[in-house]
């Protein structure tokens, strides 16, 4: 039994935002990025921010901005914590993970590349750890037929599209089997692949299409039109 069983004793989230978003070619790392003229990061921060039960946030960004300026517009969560990432995103979700608040039961790992998350998706995947899952990530069904290439371009397969979930963030787990799954030393493009390979069960939740992540120049243009409607 892991102790996301035991009384709740608070959620930890390591926000993860140290990716040089090179794919945006903005100049500067996507994390201050001006959206709708506040840093993207501070966009993501003010989810995390509503989540029920917060009791520890980890910030993780580029080494050299970790005590750079050009914070002015960020407004950090009480008591969060600062922390320089690392050349993958594995080794950046450690970083925050090592800094956060060894109290907290159940810790989320979240891309601040997603900053438009609605907090209902981290209250529903928070729900789904305390529920009993060993991992929880928000899914959304896969609209387009996807294939299997190999590295010539040649199509190998073409797996059931109603088996095929395109993930997102936040994802959830107890803290001790995120630990050890970061443990077991291996790196993936997500914390639920480290889990899954570690031998437990994770739990798909919905997602929400304004969870989607910023990567290119269309994706911050269309978070653009959606924070000067709202
Ligand atoms: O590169 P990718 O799209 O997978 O990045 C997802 C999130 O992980 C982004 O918020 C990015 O800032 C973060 N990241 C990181 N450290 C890295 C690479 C990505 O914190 N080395």
């Amino acid at each position: 039994m892991t102790d996301a069983h035991a009384a709740p004793r608070g959620v930890g989230v390591v926000v993860v935002a140290a990716g040089s978003g090179s794919r945006l070619g903005a100049g500067r790392p996507k994390a201050f990025v001006p959206l709708g003229g506040r840093p993207l990061l501070d966009w993501a921060l003010e989810g995390v921010a509503a989540v029920a039960g917060l009791r520890s946030v980890a910030v993780v960004v580029p080494a050299e901005l970790v005590d750079a300026d050009g914070w002015a517009g960020v407004a950090l969560p009480p008591g969060a914590t600062v922390v320089a990432g690392g050349a993958e995103r594995t080794e950046s979700v450690a970083a925050g993970l090592a800094v956060l608040d060894p109290a907290c039961d159940v810790v989320l790992v979240h891309d601040a590349a997603r900053c438009l998350t609605p907090v209902s998706v981290f209250d529903r995947v928070v729900e789904a750890v305390r529920a009993g899952a060993d991992g929880v990530v928000p899914g959304l069904a896969v609209v387009d037929t996807v294939k299997t290439v190999d590295t010539e371009g040649y199509v190998t397969g073409t797996p059931d599209r109603s088996g095929l979930r395109a993930v997102q963030t936040p994802q959830g787990f107890p803290r001790d089997v995120l630990l050890g799954a970061h443990a077991s030393g291996m790196v993936a493009t997500d914390d639920a692949a480290l889990v899954e390979r570690t031998g437990h069960r994770v739990r798909v939740v919905e997602g929400d299409p304004l969870a989607f992540k910023v990567t290119t120049p269309d994706d911050l243009a269309r978070a653009e039109r959606l924070v000067a409607r709202a």
